[in-house]
């Protein structure tokens, strides 16, 4: 099975934040989560770079569009990479072969009857980039993400007649072929739908930081078709390449992004591939908002954190880790300093780090570092490798549990006292299936954690290349290995700071 992930493409206007950070680990997870057991996947990411908002941002900075939004998208490349992220393909909507894709694209359309010109009003928001329905209006006409008056705007505009798709979305959204998770998102969506579609504008007759229409030059493409069709150009072969060269097999079978564009995506996307007879996403998985007290992050409201402070504050990998975990699977979750130290302190340096630092001195002191053999206590051993990417770290919490309260339990420093030839065979025991389980979570945790996860293997000698996905559940990879002892995982934050 071949795997196409994808996550939003971000506005150029601003520098990365942990928002689009944690929608882009989320992705990366997912699909070194794929790789590991052995499946094909393209995970692609990238920058949405035209547009008013975008435009004026460069204006802004004093610098000409093209340089400002080369600039600011090498700044996303270059935060992605600290953070280990590693996309199959990074697409930027100014690439020639992207743009030229929109315009064979948009005329396709244009030929078939599906485009129309008319005349559009409304009112806009240049934060959003989008044109506001009565129910998405705020008190005096501001928008209620941004906090921003919106324009009232009246302009000549080629328009896509979406509302013509409208009940073959319905019943697709409905029947789950296009699956929208959580369940509460899909029902949005239905009762969006059941308000009735208008027809959307996919022109822009005054902005001229955008794709020329082919048809007629005093237009550019409207920001959002630009943008909704890199999914498509990043699969065809004339649309932008990578530097591996590979081409990801369209359609996308998960597509992440957050709240706040789940129209764009659920509507107007599936029915611009309706319109070409083309294939639709499996499945989107709508994310929640890191917040700052209650707020959505976002530079407008002026409250973001860099992924950068992360890193330097925690390390890359605990970084990951923390925007991960930061909210739940598709719920918001609020941030701060304060929160953010407690979750390294309980589940990387007290959680992780401190089950494997008592696991190998104990080795060390009771049995010279070496993995004795024996029979081993299942506490969740192959459930873990099992795991369904959803409940990941939900099981790896459990587990890490487990073998404390085991240790607890089991008091291997009484043991090692003992003479008792049973008590020693204990002892092995407990040691054995530490050991088992350790390297287990090694394997199951690289998603989220890569560089821990390779030097946890290492102290067995082994590494990710050589795990085998398929025997994990069931052979003994620890048993006799004379383990290479490694330095604290997560350092306390005391050490740290
Ligand atoms: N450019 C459009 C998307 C076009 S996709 C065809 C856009 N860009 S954005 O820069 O505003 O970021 C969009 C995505 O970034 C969101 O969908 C979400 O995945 C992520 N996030 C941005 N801020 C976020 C938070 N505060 N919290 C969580 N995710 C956030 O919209």
């Amino acid at each position: 099975m071949k795997h196409y992930i994808t996550t939003p493409i971000y506005y150029v206007n601003d520098k990365p934040h942990i928002g689009h950070a944690t929608t882009t680990i989320i992705a990366d997870a997912l699909a070194r989560y794929h790789r590991l057991r052995g499946a094909s996947v393209f995970f692609l990411t990238g920058t949405d770079e035209h547009g008013v908002k975008i435009a004026e941002a460069a204006k802004k900075a004093g610098e000409e569009p093209g340089l400002f939004v080369a600039k600011t998208a090498e700044a996303f490349q270059k935060a992605w990479d600290e953070l280990d992220i590693r996309p199959d393909g990074f697409i930027r909507t100014t690439d020639p072969k992207h743009e030229a894709f929109v315009q064979q694209f948009l005329q396709s359309l244009y030929a078939a009857g599906h485009i129309y010109k008319g005349k559009y009003r409304g009112w806009y928001c240049v934060g959003c980039e989008e044109f506001k329905t009565e129910t998405q209006i705020g008190p005096e006409h501001s928008c209620p993400l941004h906090l921003t008056p919106l324009q009232e705007l009246e302009e000549d505009a080629y328009m896509f007649r979406l509302s013509h798709f409208q009940d073959q979305i319905m019943e697709l959204v409905t029947s789950d072929t296009l699956a929208i998770r959580p369940l509460s998102r899909k029902n949005e969506v239905l009762s969006f739908l059941r308000e009735g579609l208008r027809d959307v504008a996919i022109s822009r007759r005054q902005v001229r930081w955008g794709i020329p229409l082919p048809w007629d030059s005093d237009h550019t493409v409207y920001v959002w078709i630009d943008a909704l069709l890199n999914y498509l150009s990043a699969a065809d072969p004339e649309g932008p390449t990578f530097p591996s060269q590979c081409k990801p097999e369209f359609p996308p079978s998960i597509q992440y992004l957050a709240k706040d564009i789940l129209r764009f995506h659920a509507v107007i996307w599936p029915a611009l591939l309706l319109a070409r007879d083309l294939p639709l996403p499996k499945e989107l998985f709508i994310l929640g908002y890191l917040t700052v007290e209650g707020q959505k992050m976002s530079k407008s409201l002026g409250n973001v954190i860099a992924p950068q402070e992360l890193i330097v504050r925690y390390g890359r990998d605990a970084a990951r880790y923390m925007l991960f975990a930061a909210a739940p699977l598709g719920a918001d979750g609020d941030v701060s300093w304060e929160r953010f130290d407690a979750l390294y302190t309980t589940d990387l340096a007290n959680g992780i780090g401190n089950t494997v630092h008592r696991f190998q001195s104990m080795l060390q002191r009771y049995r010279n570092g070496k993995v004795p053999q024996s029979e081993i206590d299942d506490l969740g051993k192959s459930q873990l490798v099992a795991a369904p990417f959803a409940s990941l770290l939900d099981e790896t919490r459990q587990v890490i549990d487990r073998l404390n309260s085991y240790i607890d339990e089991h008091q291997p420093w009484q043991l090692a006292k003992s003479d008792r030839p049973e008590d020693q065979s204990q002892l092995d025991r407990v040691l054995v299936t530490l050991a088992e389980h350790i390297y287990c979570l090694g394997f199951a945790l690289a998603p989220l954690l890569p560089s821990a996860s390779a030097r946890i293997l290492s102290l067995f000698g082994a590494s990710l290349a050589h795990v085998q996905y398929g025997t994990l559940g069931q052979e003994a990879p620890t048993q006799a290995r004379v383990i290479e002892p490694i330095d604290a995982l997560f350092p306390r934050l005391e050490t740290v700071a």
